[in-house]
């Protein structure tokens, strides 16, 4: 399958675009799973070959305390505007694997999609930009100097990039920032995201008695902690589905009617949503549409929750302890350690003094938000009606890429979200994909996007 595009050299050389982002699918660089440490290296080792083979004056391999981040840049006339292009070669663990149609790091096509753990989430649309840098130099036709900065440690929650980016502010002096680890509405309406919401995630720990115990003998007399964590979670939404925390909307900025009314415009059919999900209905907080409940409101979900005796068969057991993890979608105004305080307040002070609580917080991170007046936006917009032939939509999304939010505080700069991805990508889940069409055109998106935000900045 060859996709169409306006550049002959990505149209040349489609085939080389695809083996070597194979390549890249197959190395298991799950980032949260120690056991793939090496992998995670070899993927950073990868990221610098191809940044040397594409035409970088120069890359590197920066140690941190954790994964390390790639470094590489091409300057060519420093009067030239700079952009700073970030992503992530880490990818999410690919469990349960049983559920996968063919392996998560063996990369295969079926219907135009390229099926592989990462090929959406990052590293597939990470992999665009230096196709794109490599089509700019290999046709003479790079308008700005160009940095670098893949990470490892998105997928866990960026820890380090922060640091490294705090140290080195000289280093990645820019413009702009570019990031393609978002998506569109879909191929017939491409879109640019322009908010992204923050995240607070913790563990509890509900502790009953001192030891599992028979559940006969004991039963009826003890406090179960997993019926008790079950209660306290049912505690912190209504049936309206709004969560009942105190103080946690607080700051949450309300939308114009306006506003309003524009994103209820964008496309969107329910009923494909509940097709593809094979639901018989949504839920979520009364009186906002779906795109509202995942663009402009707060979440409380349990992720994961556990105790007592899951094996083969029964064991009559009354735990000693239940453990939930537990996320909150945030959005402009709330603030990571205001809510993860609010939420800890309010889930111990629900606890029955039959049980004992502890509150882990994990990685949290800010919301964000990226205007459309700036340059960079008006320079997207111009690349994607040429490359799609439509002007792209500004949405706002519900997933989080907590370093949008620090790179504004550190760097003064705003992030441009140009992803090219689709919900049915189904990143973080079994059989991700990500089409070749997105990959392809990406790539000439981006291109075309040099182009413009050149000329735009020297009109300024
Ligand atoms: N690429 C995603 C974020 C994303 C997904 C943004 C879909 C917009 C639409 C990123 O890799 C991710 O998964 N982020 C995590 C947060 C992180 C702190 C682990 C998330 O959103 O859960
Ligand atoms: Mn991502
Ligand atoms: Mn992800």
């Amino acid at each position: 399958m060859s996709v169409k595009t306006k550049i002959p050299y990505i149209e040349q050389n489609q085939q080389r675009f695809l083996d070597e982002l194979f390549e890249l699918l197959r190395i298991p660089s799950v980032s949260a799973d120690k056991k793939f440490r090496d992998d995670v290296k070899k993927a950073a080792e990868f990221i610098k070959t191809k940044l040397i083979e594409a035409g970088v004056d120069k890359a590197e391999i920066c140690p941190t305390a954790g994964h390390p981040i790639v470094y590489g840049e091409k300057i060519i006339d420093p009067s030239l505007p700079t952009v700073l292009v970030y992503g992530h070669y880490d990818v999410q663990p690919a469990d349960p694997y049983e559920l996968w149609e063919t392996p998560p790091f063996e990369p295969t096509i079926r219907n135009e999609k390229i099926y592989a753990r990462g090929s959406a989430d990052d590293k597939g649309q990470m992999y665009m930009h230096i196709k794109a840098f490599e089509t700019m130099m290999q046709t003479d036709s790079l308008t700005c100097n160009v940095k670098f900065m893949i990470e490892g440690e998105e997928e866990v929650g960026s820890n380090n990039l922060g640091i490294f980016t705090e140290a080195n502010k000289e280093k990645l002096k820019a413009d702009m920032i570019m990031i393609s680890d978002t998506g569109i509405i879909s191929n017939e309406h491409p879109s640019i995201t322009v908010g992204l919401r923050g995240l607070t995630y913790v563990e509890v720990e509900v502790t009953g008695p001192n030891r599992d115990l028979h559940s006969g003998m004991y039963g009826g007399a003890v406090e179960n902690p997993i019926n008790v964590l079950c209660e306290m979670i049912h505690k912190m939404k209504d049936k309206n589905g709004h969560i009942t925390i105190p103080g946690f909307y607080d700051k949450v900025v309300e939308l114009s009617k306006a506003d309003r009314e524009a994103m209820a415009k964008q496309p969107f059919s329910l009923e494909k949503y509940k097709k593809d999900l094979d639901i018989a209905d949504v839920f979520g907080e009364k009186g906002f549409s779906t795109i509202e409940r995942t663009g402009i409101r707060p979440t409380f979900d349990v992720n994961g929750i556990w105790g007592g005796y899951i094996g083969e068969g029964a064991k009559t057991v009354l735990p000693s302890k239940a453990y939930a993890k537990i996320s909150m979608r945030l959005v402009p105004n709330q603030n990571s350690d205001e809510i993860t305080k609010l939420f800890t307040d309010y889930f111990l002070s629900v606890a029955p003094k039959t049980v004992k609580v502890k509150v882990t917080p994990h990685h949290g991170g800010e919301p964000a938000m990226v205007s459309t007046k700036s340059t960079a936006y008006q320079a997207a917009a111009l690349a994607v009606e040429e490359a799609w032939g439509k002007a792209p939509i500004p949405t706002r999304e519900g997933g989080s890429i907590p370093i949008v939010a620090l790179f504004q505080k550190v760097l003064g700069l705003d992030s441009l979200l140009m992803g090219f991805g689709l919900d049915e990508d189904a990143i973080h889940s079994p059989n991700e994909s990500y089409g070749i069409f997105n990959y392809i055109k990406g790539i000439e998106t981006i291109t075309l996007f040099y182009k413009h935000f050149a000329t735009l900045s020297k009109a300024k």
